[in-house]
């Protein structure tokens, strides 16, 4: 699929992305990761976006994406700009819209953002001439992160076709849930859905799931036999809400131990975008042992990015 044109302008989610979009995001990610990791290379940089100005705006904390981004702009030779809502004018009460404008009239042609409301990148991707690339939107999409899942599950678990995904935790509050179904259900893998009922949707818990998704709240059940797991973080805040009675029922019914690994298939690679709360929904054993794939999702998460920031810049309607 490589030397197909890229034809979207904005990055937003990928809920409307077809499978071959999927798969040129992936298989560029393929040429980009040995830029970053081939021992031969002693130059971890090529010029293809040389001269060109992304611009980081995270208006929400962020290590992994927004470190990876920049990463990933400098290995193209970008120039990478980066503006925090500590520190910007946003403190002083300037707005989303006149945030980005001013943004963008100092020379930025990418703009990659993550903001605490639903639908930030959509409004500003609506109100801009730049590229937009969603870094994550309250609860709504982390395109990217299911992105790097998708490419981190296809190198251990070759294609995904058929593969079962257990996606277990908070599920209602995670934007990381809705983009890894709508990455890897369209590369044939089936998803099967565990947590609390008062952390998934209420519609998909009474039945009306996505194509290719199933919920089973006993994560025992959900885990017996599967390809891989993706924990999630548990948003901590939510417990004062009064969603869960307690951390350590949580830990106790949904924390994936050693013994809820063990029932997966043998091998299952375990998975988790992170920040981790070890020791509540993934144990620190697990989330550092033989099966997991965490940092390797860290460090893919660069290419991944590589991969994007190159097709929407040599996109015809952005180039
Ligand atoms: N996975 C993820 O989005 O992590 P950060 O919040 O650290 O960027």
């Amino acid at each position: 699929m490589i030397g197909q044109a890229w034809t979207r302008r904005h990055v937003l989610a990928t809920d409307d992305w077809s499978r071959a979009e999927i798969e040129m995001v992936l298989e560029q990610t393929d040429v980009m990761l040995p830029v970053l990791t081939d021992p031969n290379r002693t130059v971890r940089r090529t010029p293809a976006l040389r001269g060109r100005t992304v611009v980081l705006f995270f208006a929400e904390a962020s290590t992994r994406t927004r470190v990876s981004f920049e990463l990933a702009a400098k290995a193209l030779s970008a120039d990478v700009v980066n503006v925090t809502t500590a520190g910007s004018s946003v403190e002083k009460g300037e707005s989303l819209f006149d945030t980005v404008r001013t943004l963008e009239a100092l020379g930025g042609e990418i703009l990659v953002m993550r903001h605490a409301a639903s639908g930030a990148a959509q409004f500003v991707a609506d109100r801009v001439t730049s590229a937009v690339i969603n870094a994550g939107d309250g609860w709504h999409a982390h395109p990217t992160q299911g992105l790097l899942d998708a490419f981190t599950l296809r190198t251990q678990l070759g294609d995904l076709a058929g593969k079962r995904i257990v996606i277990l935790g908070d599920v209602l509050h995670s934007r990381v849930a809705r983009s890894d179904i709508h990455t890897l259900v369209p590369l044939g893998a089936r998803i099967t859905l565990s947590g609390p009922p008062t952390l998934v949707p209420v519609a998909w818990r009474c039945g009306q799931l996505p194509e290719g998704v199933v919920y089973e709240p006993d994560a025992d059940r959900a885990l017996a036999g599967a390809d891989a797991v993706i924990a999630l973080r548990l948003q901590r805040e939510r417990q004062e809400s009064g969603l869960l009675p307690s951390l350590r029922e949580y830990a106790r019914a949904w924390g994936l131990s050693e013994e809820r690994v063990a029932l997966m298939r043998q091998g299952a690679p375990v998975l988790h975008p992170g920040p981790m709360n070890e020791g509540i929904e993934i144990a620190a054993s697990v989330a550092h042992g033989s099966r997991s794939l965490i940092e390797r999702q860290v460090t893919n998460g660069v290419a991944v990015r590589m991969a994007v920031l190159w097709l929407l810049a040599s996109s015809p309607v952005t180039a």
